[in-house]
């Protein structure tokens, strides 16, 4: 195991633990990504997003983009959640302007007997970038490990890639809830697998992306998706060398199911920009940390509406007190239509006005 320089920058990783901190850290989901020019440079050069993700070079190279370029407080393993299904033998690929698509789905009595979690040798281009990615990075920010759901991964097997109403996937849900059990166990097992081989190839924290949670019904939501994420995070390594490595779970559309999100033994959880973060915060105590929650949309209005709406949002979440933490962030993913100056606005003043929030 390689020696990784001591970290100088452990705002994110206090603010996750709810230990106080100068200001309010802050990166952005996808913040490596098509909205950098100097992204589009180096995906150009590996043909494709899978060149780039199975590259850890280009993969290292991508992931420090944005760090280069803003003062951001923690950097993301560039990767993507469907490289946990691939090497479930789906066969992930892209169709051009259509999202991510899979060869193979898991519909079946026998497609679903034939399940089996990877080995994660076949995964090793992404542990290796982990740990390629946190030697370059020097220490300056940590560096966020990430999966997606186990039901969320189920939604990509099952429809095949993207979906708007989840028809197939929900019929399996309430026909055959044994089959549907069966991938989410499997699922499940793989993630913690996966997760914990990035904490032991220097992944300094991991988040767990439930993007289609939210397409859940109440008590599927339950018994689907938290309950499997519950899972996971149970089978978690929290600590790596003497230092705790938190989890953040995060899902899109959990709103209303934020009291039971965080008794699943998470240290942080992600709002989208649906959630007030003053009464999300009121609402989950001293149990986790929060994660949120800017409308992604806000980074295409002038650098003064994007302060004014930063300093709202902090404003809503309220002045920082003992027990409580807060990485600021958007509700989810930034487009890739988004400025680049926009984000150097929404960064510096998540800096300043949580400072000032402080020493009022
Ligand atoms: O946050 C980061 O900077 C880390 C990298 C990251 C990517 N995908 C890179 C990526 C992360 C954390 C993800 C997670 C991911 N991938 C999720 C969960 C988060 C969410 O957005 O809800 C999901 C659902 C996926 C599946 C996926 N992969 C989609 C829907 C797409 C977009 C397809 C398209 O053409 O718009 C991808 C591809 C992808 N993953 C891109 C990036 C930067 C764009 C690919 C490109 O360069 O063409």
């Amino acid at each position: 195991m390689p020696q990784f320089a001591p970290l100088k920058n452990d705002t994110f990783l206090r603010a996750l633990l709810r230990q106080p901190t100068e200001y309010t850290p802050v990166w952005l989901m996808r913040q490596a990504g098509r909205y950098l020019p100097e992204y589009r440079a180096t995906r150009q050069q590996a043909g494709s997003f899978m060149g780039l993700a199975k590259n850890p070079d280009y993969a290292t190279e991508v992931t420090l983009q944005p760090i280069d370029r803003y003062p951001l407080d923690a950097a993301i393993l560039f990767s993507d959640i469907l490289t946990v299904p691939d090497a479930m033998g789906l066969g992930l690929y892209f169709a051009d302007g259509e999202g991510p698509k899979f060869e193979r789905v898991v519909r079946t009595e026998e497609e679903v007997a034939a399940l089996r979690v990877p080995d994660m040798a076949s995964l090793d281009y992404v542990f290796k970038a982990v740990t390629q990615i946190r030697t370059e990075l020097n220490g300056r920010v940590p560096l966020i490990g990430f999966s997606g759901s186990p039901w969320t991964l189920a939604c990509y097997m099952v429809e095949g890639g993207g979906s708007r109403e989840f028809h197939t996937i929900k019929q399996m849900l309430y026909s055959r809830p044994d089959l549907m059990h069966r991938v989410l166990d499997i699922n499940a097992q793989a993630v913690a697998q996966y997760l914990n081989a990035q904490i032991d190839a220097g992944a300094q924290a991991v988040m767990i992306f439930d993007s289609w949670g939210g397409a859940l019904a109440d008590g599927a939501y339950q018994e689907f998706s938290l309950r499997y994420m519950r899972q996971v995070v149970s089978q978690l390594k929290r600590e790596k060398d003497g230092v705790r490595i938190p989890a953040i779970v995060f899902t899109k559309g959990g709103g209303l199911w934020l009291d039971e999100m965080a008794d699943i033994g998470a240290d942080a959880l992600g709002l989208d920009w649906t959630v007030n973060l003053g009464r999300a915060r009121a609402q989950v105590g001293e149990r986790v940390a929060l994660q949120g929650n800017l409308d992604p949309a806000i980074l295409f209005a002038n650098p003064e509406q994007i302060r004014a709406e930063v300093e709202r949002s902090l404003t809503a979440y309220g002045a920082p007190s003992a027990g409580h933490g807060h990485v600021f962030n958007l509700g989810h993913g930034i487009s890739q239509f988004t400025p680049p100056e926009s984000v150097s606005a929404m960064v510096e003043a998540v800096h300043a006005f949580s400072r000032a929030q402080r020493a009022a």
